[in-house]
Protein backbone atom coordinates (compact mmCIF):
# COMPACT_ATOMS: atom_id res chain seq x y z
CA UNK A 1 0.00 0.00 0.00
CA UNK A 2 1.44 3.07 -1.22
CA UNK A 3 -0.54 6.08 0.64
CA UNK A 4 -1.17 6.16 3.86
CA UNK A 5 -4.79 6.57 3.50
CA UNK A 6 -5.20 4.19 0.44
CA UNK A 7 -7.50 1.40 1.13
CA UNK A 8 -5.26 -1.89 -0.17
CA UNK A 9 -5.98 -3.35 -3.32
CA UNK A 10 -6.85 -6.82 -2.80
CA UNK A 11 -7.03 -9.89 -5.80
CA UNK A 12 -8.40 -13.21 -4.70
CA UNK A 13 -7.69 -16.24 -6.09
CA UNK A 14 -9.12 -19.64 -6.37
CA UNK A 15 -6.06 -21.54 -8.66
CA UNK A 16 -4.62 -24.57 -9.08
CA UNK A 17 -7.12 -27.04 -7.63
CA UNK A 18 -10.63 -26.68 -9.60
CA UNK A 19 -13.11 -24.33 -10.75
CA UNK A 20 -10.56 -21.23 -11.01
CA UNK A 21 -11.71 -17.48 -10.00
CA UNK A 22 -10.82 -14.41 -9.16
CA UNK A 23 -12.02 -11.80 -7.26
CA UNK A 24 -11.01 -8.23 -6.99
CA UNK A 25 -11.57 -5.92 -3.79
CA UNK A 26 -10.29 -2.11 -4.78
CA UNK A 27 -11.50 1.11 -3.04
CA UNK A 28 -12.99 -0.42 0.04
CA UNK A 29 -15.43 -2.52 -1.96
CA UNK A 30 -15.67 -5.70 -4.08
CA UNK A 31 -15.07 -4.89 -7.84
CA UNK A 32 -16.04 -8.20 -9.21
CA UNK A 33 -15.71 -11.78 -9.76
CA UNK A 34 -15.26 -14.62 -12.54
CA UNK A 35 -15.48 -17.68 -12.86
CA UNK A 36 -12.06 -18.66 -15.55
CA UNK A 37 -14.16 -21.38 -17.42
CA UNK A 38 -16.65 -18.37 -18.00
CA UNK A 39 -14.34 -16.91 -19.78
CA UNK A 40 -11.72 -19.49 -20.98
CA UNK A 41 -14.18 -21.96 -22.09
CA UNK A 42 -12.65 -24.85 -19.82
CA UNK A 43 -14.96 -26.17 -17.76
CA UNK A 44 -13.68 -26.54 -14.20
CA UNK A 45 -10.14 -25.53 -14.78
CA UNK A 46 -7.53 -25.17 -12.22
CA UNK A 47 -5.26 -23.22 -14.59
CA UNK A 48 -4.28 -19.53 -13.00
CA UNK A 49 -7.42 -17.84 -14.22
CA UNK A 50 -5.56 -15.42 -16.54
CA UNK A 51 -8.44 -14.36 -17.90
CA UNK A 52 -10.19 -13.41 -15.31
CA UNK A 53 -7.34 -11.15 -13.73
CA UNK A 54 -6.96 -8.80 -16.53
CA UNK A 55 -10.64 -8.66 -16.93
CA UNK A 56 -10.38 -7.58 -13.10
CA UNK A 57 -7.58 -5.62 -13.41
CA UNK A 58 -8.57 -3.40 -16.34
CA UNK A 59 -12.02 -2.99 -15.33
CA UNK A 60 -10.77 -1.46 -12.43
CA UNK A 61 -8.21 1.14 -14.75
CA UNK A 62 -5.31 -0.63 -12.43
CA UNK A 63 -2.05 -3.08 -13.34
CA UNK A 64 -0.92 -5.79 -11.48
CA UNK A 65 1.56 -3.64 -10.06
CA UNK A 66 -0.68 -1.80 -8.08
CA UNK A 67 -1.81 -4.84 -6.40
CA UNK A 68 -1.19 -5.02 -2.64
CA UNK A 69 -2.21 -8.39 -1.43
CA UNK A 70 -2.97 -11.48 -3.23
CA UNK A 71 -5.39 -13.51 -1.72
CA UNK A 72 -4.95 -17.20 -1.97
CA UNK A 73 -7.55 -19.22 -0.92
CA UNK A 74 -5.57 -22.18 0.78
CA UNK A 75 -3.07 -21.76 4.01
CA UNK A 76 -0.13 -23.79 3.28
CA UNK A 77 1.25 -24.67 6.76
CA UNK A 78 -2.03 -26.34 7.96
CA UNK A 79 -1.22 -29.24 4.99
CA UNK A 80 1.12 -29.96 7.79
CA UNK A 81 -1.54 -31.37 9.81
CA UNK A 82 -2.30 -33.97 7.14
CA UNK A 83 1.30 -35.51 7.55
CA UNK A 84 1.20 -35.81 11.94
CA UNK A 85 -2.73 -36.53 11.13
CA UNK A 86 -1.65 -39.95 9.37
CA UNK A 87 0.58 -41.80 11.29
CA UNK A 88 -2.37 -43.09 13.62
CA UNK A 89 -3.73 -45.13 10.71
CA UNK A 90 -0.72 -47.16 10.92
CA UNK A 91 -2.29 -48.36 14.12
CA UNK A 92 -4.79 -50.50 12.30
CA UNK A 93 -5.33 -52.96 9.58
CA UNK A 94 -8.14 -51.13 7.84
CA UNK A 95 -6.48 -48.41 7.42
CA UNK A 96 -3.04 -49.15 7.33
CA UNK A 97 -2.02 -49.62 3.82
CA UNK A 98 -3.13 -45.98 3.18
CA UNK A 99 -1.39 -44.08 6.05
CA UNK A 100 2.23 -43.62 4.29
CA UNK A 101 0.15 -42.75 1.15
CA UNK A 102 -1.65 -40.30 2.66
CA UNK A 103 0.62 -38.42 4.62
CA UNK A 104 3.32 -38.54 1.54
CA UNK A 105 0.54 -36.49 -0.58
CA UNK A 106 -0.14 -34.26 1.86
CA UNK A 107 3.26 -33.37 1.95
CA UNK A 108 3.71 -32.84 -1.78
CA UNK A 109 0.76 -30.68 -1.55
CA UNK A 110 2.92 -28.67 0.92
CA UNK A 111 5.80 -28.35 -0.94
CA UNK A 112 3.98 -27.75 -4.56
CA UNK A 113 2.40 -24.64 -2.96
CA UNK A 114 6.01 -22.56 -2.56
CA UNK A 115 6.39 -22.62 -6.27
CA UNK A 116 3.21 -21.71 -7.16
CA UNK A 117 3.05 -18.74 -4.45
CA UNK A 118 6.64 -17.95 -5.75
CA UNK A 119 4.85 -17.50 -9.07
CA UNK A 120 1.97 -15.56 -7.94
CA UNK A 121 4.94 -13.18 -6.28
CA UNK A 122 6.51 -12.58 -9.77
CA UNK A 123 3.07 -11.89 -11.28
CA UNK A 124 2.13 -9.23 -8.54
CA UNK A 125 5.65 -7.24 -8.16
CA UNK A 126 4.56 -5.13 -5.10
CA UNK A 127 2.07 -7.73 -3.67
CA UNK A 128 2.14 -9.55 -0.40
CA UNK A 129 0.72 -13.00 -1.36
CA UNK A 130 -0.99 -14.39 1.48
CA UNK A 131 -2.55 -17.64 1.84
CA UNK A 132 -6.11 -18.08 3.41
CA UNK A 133 -7.47 -20.91 5.95
CA UNK A 134 -10.00 -22.53 3.17
CA UNK A 135 -13.04 -22.56 5.56
CA UNK A 136 -12.49 -19.11 6.68
CA UNK A 137 -12.56 -17.79 3.24
CA UNK A 138 -15.65 -19.88 2.57
CA UNK A 139 -17.67 -18.92 5.62
CA UNK A 140 -16.54 -15.22 5.97
CA UNK A 141 -17.65 -14.82 1.82
CA UNK A 142 -21.30 -16.78 2.92
CA UNK A 143 -21.83 -14.02 6.12
CA UNK A 144 -20.78 -11.04 4.24
CA UNK A 145 -23.00 -11.84 1.09
CA UNK A 146 -25.78 -12.41 3.82
CA UNK A 147 -25.60 -9.06 5.13
CA UNK A 148 -27.22 -10.61 8.10
CA UNK A 149 -25.58 -9.02 11.59
CA UNK A 150 -25.10 -11.84 13.42
CA UNK A 151 -25.26 -15.71 12.21
CA UNK A 152 -23.88 -19.65 12.35
CA UNK A 153 -22.01 -20.01 9.61
CA UNK A 154 -21.54 -23.64 8.89
CA UNK A 155 -18.76 -24.84 5.97
CA UNK A 156 -19.37 -28.55 4.71
CA UNK A 157 -17.12 -29.61 1.78
CA UNK A 158 -14.71 -32.12 0.32
CA UNK A 159 -11.67 -30.54 1.99
CA UNK A 160 -9.58 -27.54 2.74
CA UNK A 161 -6.46 -28.05 3.91
CA UNK A 162 -7.29 -31.27 6.37
CA UNK A 163 -10.13 -29.76 7.79
CA UNK A 164 -13.60 -30.97 6.04
CA UNK A 165 -16.75 -29.08 7.94
CA UNK A 166 -16.39 -25.97 10.48
CA UNK A 167 -19.13 -24.17 12.30
CA UNK A 168 -18.22 -20.60 13.25
CA UNK A 169 -20.16 -17.66 14.85
CA UNK A 170 -19.96 -14.47 13.22
CA UNK A 171 -21.73 -10.70 14.07
CA UNK A 172 -20.73 -6.88 13.28
CA UNK A 173 -20.85 -4.00 14.64
CA UNK A 174 -20.77 -1.13 12.01
CA UNK A 175 -18.59 -2.26 9.10
CA UNK A 176 -16.12 -4.40 11.93
CA UNK A 177 -16.65 -8.01 11.71
CA UNK A 178 -16.07 -10.94 14.09
CA UNK A 179 -15.52 -13.97 12.93
CA UNK A 180 -14.44 -17.12 15.21
CA UNK A 181 -14.19 -20.54 14.20
CA UNK A 182 -16.09 -22.79 17.00
CA UNK A 183 -15.80 -26.53 15.86
CA UNK A 184 -14.23 -28.23 13.26
CA UNK A 185 -14.19 -31.42 12.07
CA UNK A 186 -11.14 -32.88 9.66
CA UNK A 187 -10.54 -35.23 7.33
CA UNK A 188 -11.21 -38.25 6.84
CA UNK A 189 -14.41 -37.37 8.07
CA UNK A 190 -15.67 -35.52 4.75
CA UNK A 191 -19.16 -35.40 3.77
CA UNK A 192 -18.17 -34.08 0.48
CA UNK A 193 -15.66 -36.81 0.17
CA UNK A 194 -18.60 -39.57 0.15
CA UNK A 195 -20.91 -37.72 -2.06
CA UNK A 196 -18.17 -37.56 -4.42
CA UNK A 197 -17.18 -41.18 -3.53
CA UNK A 198 -20.68 -42.71 -4.20
CA UNK A 199 -20.96 -40.33 -7.36
CA UNK A 200 -18.14 -41.79 -9.11
CA UNK A 201 -19.10 -45.13 -8.48
CA UNK A 202 -22.55 -44.60 -10.15
CA UNK A 203 -20.93 -43.37 -12.74
CA UNK A 204 -21.07 -39.62 -12.66
CA UNK A 205 -17.95 -37.12 -12.56
CA UNK A 206 -17.15 -36.68 -8.99
CA UNK A 207 -17.32 -32.71 -8.04
CA UNK A 208 -19.31 -32.07 -11.41
CA UNK A 209 -22.41 -34.04 -11.42
CA UNK A 210 -23.42 -34.81 -7.75
CA UNK A 211 -26.67 -32.51 -8.91
CA UNK A 212 -27.45 -35.73 -11.21
CA UNK A 213 -27.05 -37.99 -8.73
CA UNK A 214 -29.21 -35.88 -6.04
CA UNK A 215 -31.98 -35.89 -8.61
CA UNK A 216 -31.83 -39.58 -9.65
CA UNK A 217 -32.51 -39.94 -5.78
CA UNK A 218 -35.85 -39.38 -6.10
CA UNK A 219 -36.42 -41.72 -7.97
CA UNK A 220 -35.14 -44.60 -5.60
CA UNK A 221 -36.00 -46.24 -2.68
CA UNK A 222 -33.64 -45.13 0.55
CA UNK A 223 -34.27 -48.32 2.83
CA UNK A 224 -32.37 -50.59 0.51
CA UNK A 225 -29.20 -49.27 1.74
CA UNK A 226 -30.04 -47.45 4.98
CA UNK A 227 -28.21 -49.62 7.04
CA UNK A 228 -25.37 -49.31 4.95
CA UNK A 229 -24.75 -45.58 4.65
CA UNK A 230 -25.58 -45.15 8.59
CA UNK A 231 -22.88 -47.47 9.08
CA UNK A 232 -20.92 -45.83 6.42
CA UNK A 233 -21.41 -42.43 7.16
CA UNK A 234 -22.42 -42.68 11.21
CA UNK A 235 -23.17 -39.48 13.19
CA UNK A 236 -21.17 -38.34 16.30
CA UNK A 237 -22.22 -36.08 19.24
CA UNK A 238 -20.75 -32.83 17.25
CA UNK A 239 -20.83 -34.23 13.80
CA UNK A 240 -20.06 -37.59 11.64
CA UNK A 241 -17.48 -40.02 10.79
CA UNK A 242 -16.52 -42.45 8.02
CA UNK A 243 -16.25 -45.73 8.17
CA UNK A 244 -12.94 -46.83 6.74
CA UNK A 245 -13.52 -50.25 5.97
CA UNK A 246 -16.70 -49.00 3.59
CA UNK A 247 -15.42 -45.37 2.00
CA UNK A 248 -10.98 -45.61 2.80
CA UNK A 249 -8.84 -43.57 4.14
CA UNK A 250 -8.37 -40.73 1.38
CA UNK A 251 -5.11 -40.13 -0.33
CA UNK A 252 -4.48 -36.98 -2.33
CA UNK A 253 -3.88 -38.75 -5.32
CA UNK A 254 -5.63 -39.96 -8.50
CA UNK A 255 -5.47 -43.79 -9.01
CA UNK A 256 -6.78 -44.26 -5.32
CA UNK A 257 -10.69 -45.50 -5.19
CA UNK A 258 -13.10 -43.95 -3.17
CA UNK A 259 -15.47 -46.75 -2.21
CA UNK A 260 -13.89 -50.38 -1.05
CA UNK A 261 -14.48 -53.92 -2.43
CA UNK A 262 -16.87 -54.25 0.63
CA UNK A 263 -18.72 -51.26 -0.23
CA UNK A 264 -19.13 -52.71 -3.89
CA UNK A 265 -20.40 -56.35 -2.37
CA UNK A 266 -22.80 -54.38 -0.43
CA UNK A 267 -24.04 -52.43 -3.15
CA UNK A 268 -23.50 -52.98 -6.78
CA UNK A 269 -20.94 -52.63 -9.36
CA UNK A 270 -19.50 -49.47 -10.20
CA UNK A 271 -21.55 -48.41 -13.19
CA UNK A 272 -19.77 -47.44 -16.42
CA UNK A 273 -21.11 -43.95 -17.34
CA UNK A 274 -22.27 -45.70 -20.88
CA UNK A 275 -24.55 -47.99 -18.62
CA UNK A 276 -28.25 -48.03 -18.38
CA UNK A 277 -29.18 -46.59 -14.75
CA UNK A 278 -30.95 -49.37 -12.89
CA UNK A 279 -33.11 -49.30 -9.94
CA UNK A 280 -30.21 -50.61 -7.37
CA UNK A 281 -28.34 -47.24 -8.42
CA UNK A 282 -31.52 -45.18 -7.85
CA UNK A 283 -31.76 -46.87 -4.42
CA UNK A 284 -28.58 -46.28 -3.64
CA UNK A 285 -28.50 -42.52 -4.92
CA UNK A 286 -31.30 -42.53 -2.40
CA UNK A 287 -29.64 -43.81 0.34
CA UNK A 288 -26.87 -41.62 0.17
CA UNK A 289 -28.91 -38.53 -0.28
CA UNK A 290 -31.33 -39.27 2.75
CA UNK A 291 -27.80 -39.63 5.15
CA UNK A 292 -27.08 -36.68 3.54
CA UNK A 293 -29.57 -34.68 4.49
CA UNK A 294 -29.56 -36.61 7.80
CA UNK A 295 -25.79 -35.45 8.78
CA UNK A 296 -26.35 -31.70 7.33
CA UNK A 297 -29.32 -31.18 10.07
CA UNK A 298 -27.51 -32.77 12.59
CA UNK A 299 -24.67 -29.81 12.08
CA UNK A 300 -27.07 -27.47 11.65
CA UNK A 301 -28.77 -28.26 14.64
CA UNK A 302 -24.82 -28.30 16.72
CA UNK A 303 -24.55 -25.03 14.79
CA UNK A 304 -27.57 -23.46 16.31
CA UNK A 305 -26.57 -24.80 19.60
CA UNK A 306 -23.18 -23.98 19.89
CA UNK A 307 -23.61 -20.43 18.41
CA UNK A 308 -26.91 -19.66 19.76
CA UNK A 309 -27.42 -17.45 16.42
CA UNK A 310 -30.84 -17.27 15.13
CA UNK A 311 -29.73 -17.58 11.23
CA UNK A 312 -27.43 -19.85 9.20
CA UNK A 313 -25.55 -19.11 6.46
CA UNK A 314 -24.15 -22.71 4.74
CA UNK A 315 -21.10 -22.70 2.30
CA UNK A 316 -18.74 -24.80 0.77
CA UNK A 317 -19.62 -28.20 -2.18
CA UNK A 318 -22.19 -29.45 0.08
CA UNK A 319 -24.08 -26.26 0.31
CA UNK A 320 -25.09 -26.82 -3.46
CA UNK A 321 -27.02 -29.88 -1.96
CA UNK A 322 -30.64 -27.76 -2.70
CA UNK A 323 -32.48 -30.53 -1.36
CA UNK A 324 -30.63 -30.91 2.21
CA UNK A 325 -30.97 -27.11 2.43
CA UNK A 326 -34.74 -27.27 1.77
CA UNK A 327 -34.65 -29.74 4.94
CA UNK A 328 -32.48 -27.29 7.10
CA UNK A 329 -35.16 -24.60 6.46
CA UNK A 330 -37.78 -27.16 6.72
CA UNK A 331 -36.83 -28.11 10.21
CA UNK A 332 -37.23 -24.48 11.31
CA UNK A 333 -34.43 -23.98 13.21
CA UNK A 334 -33.21 -20.86 12.42
CA UNK A 335 -35.35 -17.78 11.11
CA UNK A 336 -33.84 -18.12 8.05
CA UNK A 337 -30.70 -20.02 5.93
CA UNK A 338 -28.72 -18.23 3.46
CA UNK A 339 -26.93 -19.95 0.78
CA UNK A 340 -24.42 -17.46 -1.24
CA UNK A 341 -24.48 -17.50 -5.40
CA UNK A 342 -20.87 -19.07 -5.09
CA UNK A 343 -21.01 -21.27 -2.52
CA UNK A 344 -18.27 -23.96 -3.77
CA UNK A 345 -14.89 -23.13 -4.35
CA UNK A 346 -15.24 -20.04 -6.85
CA UNK A 347 -16.67 -18.22 -3.80
CA UNK A 348 -13.23 -18.74 -1.90
CA UNK A 349 -11.89 -15.96 -4.28
CA UNK A 350 -13.90 -13.49 -2.87
CA UNK A 351 -13.81 -14.68 0.55
CA UNK A 352 -9.80 -14.71 0.51
CA UNK A 353 -10.27 -11.12 -0.90
CA UNK A 354 -12.28 -10.38 2.14
CA UNK A 355 -10.23 -12.15 4.73
CA UNK A 356 -7.19 -10.68 3.77
CA UNK A 357 -8.24 -6.80 3.63
CA UNK A 358 -10.40 -7.40 6.66
CA UNK A 359 -6.44 -8.61 8.32
CA UNK A 360 -5.23 -5.24 7.03
CA UNK A 361 -7.93 -2.91 7.85
CA UNK A 362 -9.96 -4.54 10.50
CA UNK A 363 -13.29 -3.98 8.96
CA UNK A 364 -15.06 -6.09 6.20
CA UNK A 365 -15.47 -4.44 2.29
CA UNK A 366 -18.46 -3.82 0.83
CA UNK A 367 -19.98 -5.35 -1.92
CA UNK A 368 -20.70 -8.47 -1.48
CA UNK A 369 -24.25 -8.49 0.10
CA UNK A 370 -26.63 -9.92 -2.26
CA UNK A 371 -24.48 -9.77 -5.30
CA UNK A 372 -24.44 -12.65 -8.46
CA UNK A 373 -24.33 -10.56 -11.41
CA UNK A 374 -20.21 -9.78 -10.33
CA UNK A 375 -19.07 -10.81 -13.82
CA UNK A 376 -18.10 -9.13 -17.52
CA UNK A 377 -20.62 -7.48 -19.80
CA UNK A 378 -20.52 -6.51 -22.91
CA UNK A 379 -23.42 -3.62 -23.54
CA UNK A 380 -21.95 -2.26 -26.43
CA UNK A 381 -21.58 -5.36 -28.41
CA UNK A 382 -23.27 -5.81 -31.59
CA UNK A 383 -23.52 -9.72 -32.70
CA UNK A 384 -22.80 -10.88 -36.20
CA UNK A 385 -25.30 -13.70 -37.14
CA UNK A 386 -23.42 -16.94 -37.44
CA UNK A 387 -24.10 -18.34 -41.21
CA UNK A 388 -27.65 -18.92 -41.72
CA UNK A 389 -28.89 -16.75 -39.01
CA UNK A 390 -30.27 -13.32 -38.87
CA UNK A 391 -29.59 -10.51 -36.21
CA UNK A 392 -31.87 -7.74 -35.47
CA UNK A 393 -32.66 -4.80 -33.00
CA UNK A 394 -35.98 -5.37 -31.91
CA UNK A 395 -38.21 -2.53 -29.86
CA UNK A 396 -39.68 -3.88 -26.56
CA UNK A 397 -36.89 -6.70 -26.22
CA UNK A 398 -38.75 -8.04 -23.21
CA UNK A 399 -42.06 -7.62 -24.62
CA UNK A 400 -40.61 -9.69 -27.78
CA UNK A 401 -38.87 -12.18 -26.03
CA UNK A 402 -41.95 -12.94 -23.75
CA UNK A 403 -43.73 -13.31 -26.88
CA UNK A 404 -41.41 -15.82 -28.44
CA UNK A 405 -41.18 -18.10 -25.20
CA UNK A 406 -45.34 -17.95 -25.55
CA UNK A 407 -45.10 -19.39 -28.80
CA UNK A 408 -43.26 -22.36 -27.66
CA UNK A 409 -39.40 -21.20 -28.70
CA UNK A 410 -36.63 -21.92 -26.44
CA UNK A 411 -34.44 -18.28 -26.36
CA UNK A 412 -31.08 -17.85 -24.87
CA UNK A 413 -30.70 -14.75 -22.90
CA UNK A 414 -27.33 -12.83 -22.70
CA UNK A 415 -27.45 -9.67 -20.48
CA UNK A 416 -25.79 -7.24 -18.43
CA UNK A 417 -22.68 -9.23 -15.76
CA UNK A 418 -21.70 -12.48 -15.51
CA UNK A 419 -23.20 -14.63 -13.08
CA UNK A 420 -21.20 -15.76 -10.22
CA UNK A 421 -21.79 -19.27 -9.10
CA UNK A 422 -22.95 -22.85 -10.71
CA UNK A 423 -26.43 -21.20 -11.48
CA UNK A 424 -27.41 -18.94 -14.93
CA UNK A 425 -29.98 -16.56 -13.11
CA UNK A 426 -31.26 -14.92 -15.64
CA UNK A 427 -28.11 -12.80 -17.16
CA UNK A 428 -26.38 -16.15 -19.31
CA UNK A 429 -29.64 -18.06 -19.42
CA UNK A 430 -31.73 -20.50 -21.34
CA UNK A 431 -35.74 -19.18 -21.02
CA UNK A 432 -38.29 -21.61 -21.85
CA UNK A 433 -42.13 -21.89 -21.07
CA UNK A 434 -43.01 -24.34 -18.40
CA UNK A 435 -46.62 -24.51 -20.76
CA UNK A 436 -45.44 -26.13 -23.74
CA UNK A 437 -46.15 -30.46 -24.17
CA UNK A 438 -43.35 -32.22 -23.61
CA UNK A 439 -40.86 -29.07 -23.09
CA UNK A 440 -38.06 -30.81 -20.49
CA UNK A 441 -37.86 -33.12 -23.94
CA UNK A 442 -37.59 -30.77 -25.94
CA UNK A 443 -35.11 -28.68 -24.48
CA UNK A 444 -33.21 -31.77 -24.03
CA UNK A 445 -33.38 -32.29 -27.21
CA UNK A 446 -32.20 -28.91 -28.64
CA UNK A 447 -29.43 -28.34 -26.02
CA UNK A 448 -29.05 -30.04 -22.38
CA UNK A 449 -28.85 -33.90 -23.54
CA UNK A 450 -29.75 -34.70 -20.15
CA UNK A 451 -30.89 -37.71 -17.87
CA UNK A 452 -34.66 -37.55 -18.68
CA UNK A 453 -35.17 -37.49 -15.02
CA UNK A 454 -33.73 -34.10 -14.01
CA UNK A 455 -35.68 -32.07 -13.85
CA UNK A 456 -35.61 -28.13 -15.42
CA UNK A 457 -35.87 -25.14 -12.72
CA UNK A 458 -38.58 -22.45 -12.98
CA UNK A 459 -37.97 -18.46 -12.03
CA UNK A 460 -40.70 -16.93 -10.37
CA UNK A 461 -41.51 -13.34 -9.41
CA UNK A 462 -41.26 -13.31 -6.31
CA UNK A 463 -44.12 -11.42 -5.28
CA UNK A 464 -46.41 -14.57 -6.71
CA UNK A 465 -44.21 -17.25 -5.58
CA UNK A 466 -46.25 -18.50 -3.00
CA UNK A 467 -48.86 -19.36 -5.44
CA UNK A 468 -47.00 -22.24 -6.90
CA UNK A 469 -44.04 -22.89 -4.34
CA UNK A 470 -44.33 -24.14 -0.71
CA UNK A 471 -41.24 -20.99 0.23
CA UNK A 472 -40.45 -20.15 3.93
CA UNK A 473 -38.46 -17.46 2.87
CA UNK A 474 -36.53 -16.45 -0.94
CA UNK A 475 -34.49 -18.00 -3.00
CA UNK A 476 -33.20 -15.87 -5.04
CA UNK A 477 -29.89 -17.95 -6.17
CA UNK A 478 -31.81 -20.78 -6.80
CA UNK A 479 -30.39 -22.60 -4.01
CA UNK A 480 -33.18 -24.14 -2.77
CA UNK A 481 -35.42 -26.77 -3.64
CA UNK A 482 -38.83 -26.53 -2.11
CA UNK A 483 -42.53 -28.59 -1.96
CA UNK A 484 -44.95 -27.47 -4.92
CA UNK A 485 -48.40 -26.36 -4.48
CA UNK A 486 -51.30 -28.06 -6.13
CA UNK A 487 -51.56 -24.74 -8.31
CA UNK A 488 -48.34 -25.67 -9.71
CA UNK A 489 -48.96 -29.68 -10.12
CA UNK A 490 -51.60 -28.33 -12.29
CA UNK A 491 -49.94 -25.67 -14.37
CA UNK A 492 -46.30 -25.94 -14.40
CA UNK A 493 -45.61 -29.73 -14.18
CA UNK A 494 -42.91 -29.66 -16.46
CA UNK A 495 -40.80 -27.90 -13.19
CA UNK A 496 -41.72 -30.20 -10.51
CA UNK A 497 -39.37 -33.03 -9.68
CA UNK A 498 -40.69 -36.63 -8.61
CA UNK A 499 -40.04 -35.55 -5.29
CA UNK A 500 -42.50 -33.14 -5.68
CA UNK A 501 -40.29 -30.17 -5.21
CA UNK A 502 -38.67 -27.08 -7.41
CA UNK A 503 -35.45 -25.67 -7.28
CA UNK A 504 -36.85 -22.48 -7.55
CA UNK A 505 -35.42 -18.78 -8.67
CA UNK A 506 -37.24 -16.22 -6.79
CA UNK A 507 -37.11 -12.87 -8.91
CA UNK A 508 -37.45 -9.38 -7.05
CA UNK A 509 -37.88 -6.87 -10.06
CA UNK A 510 -34.89 -4.64 -8.50
CA UNK A 511 -32.48 -7.59 -8.87
CA UNK A 512 -32.68 -8.37 -12.47
CA UNK A 513 -35.24 -5.73 -13.98
CA UNK A 514 -35.18 -7.08 -17.63
CA UNK A 515 -35.97 -10.73 -16.66
CA UNK A 516 -38.44 -9.35 -14.54
CA UNK A 517 -39.93 -7.53 -17.04
CA UNK A 518 -40.22 -10.56 -19.55
CA UNK A 519 -41.60 -12.55 -16.83
CA UNK A 520 -44.45 -9.78 -16.94
CA UNK A 521 -45.00 -9.81 -20.57
CA UNK A 522 -45.00 -13.51 -20.69
CA UNK A 523 -47.79 -13.69 -17.37
CA UNK A 524 -49.97 -10.78 -19.05
CA UNK A 525 -49.80 -13.51 -22.25
CA UNK A 526 -50.43 -16.66 -20.48
CA UNK A 527 -51.31 -15.77 -16.78
CA UNK A 528 -48.36 -17.67 -15.45
CA UNK A 529 -45.13 -15.76 -13.65
CA UNK A 530 -43.13 -18.53 -14.07
CA UNK A 531 -40.22 -19.01 -16.79
CA UNK A 532 -37.98 -22.08 -16.85
CA UNK A 533 -34.14 -20.96 -16.71
CA UNK A 534 -31.77 -22.97 -16.90
CA UNK A 535 -27.88 -22.29 -17.65
CA UNK A 536 -26.80 -21.25 -21.55
CA UNK A 537 -24.63 -24.20 -22.45
CA UNK A 538 -24.78 -27.37 -24.07
CA UNK A 539 -23.41 -30.32 -22.60
CA UNK A 540 -20.11 -30.85 -20.74
CA UNK A 541 -19.21 -27.18 -21.87
CA UNK A 542 -19.09 -24.48 -19.01
CA UNK A 543 -21.74 -21.32 -18.74
CA UNK A 544 -21.40 -18.78 -21.52
CA UNK A 545 -19.46 -16.11 -20.29
CA UNK A 546 -18.90 -14.08 -23.45
CA UNK A 547 -21.23 -13.18 -26.19
CA UNK A 548 -19.06 -15.08 -28.58
CA UNK A 549 -19.76 -18.63 -26.10
CA UNK A 550 -23.48 -17.69 -26.61
CA UNK A 551 -23.23 -17.23 -30.22
CA UNK A 552 -21.20 -20.82 -30.82
CA UNK A 553 -23.93 -22.46 -28.10
CA UNK A 554 -26.73 -20.67 -30.13
CA UNK A 555 -25.02 -22.52 -33.01
CA UNK A 556 -24.01 -25.49 -31.65
CA UNK A 557 -28.01 -26.25 -30.36
CA UNK A 558 -31.28 -26.67 -30.80
CA UNK A 559 -32.16 -23.06 -29.73
CA UNK A 560 -34.47 -21.56 -31.81
CA UNK A 561 -33.05 -17.46 -30.83
CA UNK A 562 -30.66 -15.40 -28.45
CA UNK A 563 -31.79 -12.20 -27.37
CA UNK A 564 -28.51 -10.05 -26.18
CA UNK A 565 -28.05 -6.58 -24.67
CA UNK A 566 -29.38 -3.54 -26.83
CA UNK A 567 -32.47 -5.54 -27.93
CA UNK A 568 -30.26 -7.84 -30.53
CA UNK A 569 -31.93 -11.00 -31.34
CA UNK A 570 -30.33 -13.86 -33.31
CA UNK A 571 -31.87 -16.27 -34.55
CA UNK A 572 -32.66 -18.99 -36.74
FE1 LIG B 1 -13.99 -25.84 -0.48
Amino acid sequence: MSGSTRTPTVLGLCSFTHDSAAALISGGSLTGMAEEERLSGVKHTRDYPAVAVRWLLNDAAISAADVDIVAYNFDRNRYLGGIAGSVPYLLSPVTRSRALPRAASFAVVHQRFRGRMQKLREAFPNARVLGTVHHKAHGLYAYAASGFDEAAVLVVDSLGETCTTSIAAASRIGDRVRYRAAETISDPASLGYAYGAVTGHLGWRRGDEEGTVMALAALGDPARFRDLLAQAIPLTWTGFALDPSLLPLRVLRSGWPRVTPAFTAATCPARDPAEEITQVHADLAAALQERTEQVIAHLARRARSITGAKRLCVAGGVAMNCVGIGKVIGDVLFEEVYVPPAPGDSGTAIGAALAAYRDATGVLAGGPAGSCYLGPSYPSFIPEAPPGMSARQVTQPARFLAAQLAEGKIAGLFQGRLEAGPRALGNRSILASPLVPDVAARLNAAVKFREPFRPFAPVVLADRAADYFDLAQPSPFMSVAVPVTGLAQDTIPAVVHANGTARVQTLDPEHNPFLADVIGCFLALTGIPVLINTSLNVKGKPISGTPLMALECLAASGLDGLMLDGGWWVSK
